[in-house]
């Protein structure tokens, strides 16, 4: 199979209502076209057609029992897919969708098992994107999708990302250039007693409960790895975003962690090693004895490191880095989300000093 990229210019995005209705229609005879969303890029196929979502499974390399996000274009959409729409999530909605926001609920018979994994529960996000939501009424309005990268691979954040994972693998590309956010959207399941959170995102747990009051967080995923804790969310429990290189975060006071990183770049040499860091503007030029300088940005510009994160630790796999070296970024809004991918690439090993 030739996989098309074809690109879509959102700010003049009538010009590419032709394209856009081509991919609708990929969509509708079962084939799969990956999207642009504001947070990375999705690997769409019909959220109610059973085989298309099997499709996605192989396409990805996925395990079958991890279930898929369904992506819709407007709010009533949800009524033939769940069983029931609680008060909260017409909150939820008001406030976050379209957005990074992915709320869970009990799932209706329209949706088949096959794309939630087994599950009796269904998982529904409207992304904030404009190609994304066209491209969504064009294709019959429900679209599931996960990060369309290979499992194990970072998530893509620019139409690039996705050809070198796909190409050959699915039918199209709609290229809508970088993700803003760079990091999946929050996951909140709202089937328990309160709403918990089961992935952080950009929508934090704060944000949320300005709308809806108390929210827990899956214990599963905060702090060292406890592994007696099974996830809530399937995924979570995957090594994922894992680049090829031995990635570390250095954690500590900002000196202690520039003078560590400073001697394991020279260790490492020693032993013939190439060594990659990742770090935000104003550290990273001590840095320069590295093979690989990722700048994270602006250390106060939290969007600036959750968008770069995925592709820099693509770019240490493109530059064959053997280990890396992060700093940490506990940030005020996004740090819990950008950290637990980080951990997650990092097979949570951290050195604090
Ligand atoms: O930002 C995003 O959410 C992106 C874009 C493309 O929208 N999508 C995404 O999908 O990150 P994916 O498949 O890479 O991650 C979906 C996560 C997995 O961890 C999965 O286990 C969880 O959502 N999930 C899906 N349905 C679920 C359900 N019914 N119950 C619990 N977890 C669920
Ligand atoms: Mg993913």
């Amino acid at each position: 199979m030739r996989t098309e990229i074809i690109k879509v210019h959102r700010d003049d995005i009538n010009n590419n209502i032709k394209d856009i209705k081509t991919a609708g229609s990929i969509i509708k005879s079962g084939g799969l076209v990956a999207f642009p969303t504001e947070t990375v890029y999705g690997l769409g196929g019909d959220a109610l057609n059973p085989q298309a979502s099997e499709k996605i499974y192989s396409a990805k390399g996925r395990p079958s029992d991890n279930p898929l996000i369904v992506h819709i274009a407007d709010f009533d959409s949800l009524n033939l897919i769940t069983t029931h729409v609680p008060e909260v999530a017409v909150k939820l909605s008001d406030a976050f969708w379209p957005g990074p926001l992915t709320m869970i609920f009990e799932k209706s018979d329209a949706v088949p098992l096959t794309t939630t994994g087994g599950l009796s529960t269904v998982a529904v996000r409207m992304p904030n994107d404009n190609i994304a939501l066209e491209f969504i009424r064009h294709s019959g309005g429900y679209i599931a999708a996960p990060s369309a990268n290979l499992s194990g691979r970072p998530s893509p954040t620019t139409a690039q990302h996705v050809f070198e994972d796909m190409d050959g693998r699915i039918e199209m590309i709609l290229d809508g250039g970088s993700c803003n956010i760079g990091l999946e959207s929050t996951i909140v399941d709202l089937t328990g007693e309160e709403p918990m959170i089961l992935r952080p995102g950009y929508i934090s747990k704060s944000m949320l409960e300005q709308v809806c009051g108390s929210v827990s967080v899956d214990p599963a995923i905060v702090g060292p790895v406890n592994t007696d804790l099974r996830p809530k969310a399937p995924g979570m429990k995957y090594r994922h975003y894992a680049p090829k290189g031995a990635l570390s975060i250095i954690s500590g006071e900002a000196n202690s962690v520039s003078e560590y990183i400073i001697q394991a770049i020279r260790n490492d040499h020693q032993n013939g090693k190439r060594v990659g860091v990742i770090a935000c503007n104003g550290s990273l030029e001590k840095y320069n004895e590295a093979d690989f300088l990722g700048a994270a940005g602006n250390r106060d510009d939290e969007i600036a490191i959750s968008s770069s994160l995925y592709r820099l630790l693509r770019q240490c796999d493109e530059e064959n880095i053997d280990t890396i070296y992060s700093e940490e970024f506990d940030t005020p809004q996004l740090g819990m989300a950008i950290m637990n991918r980080l951990m997650k690439a990092a097979g949570h090993t951290v050195i604090h000093l």
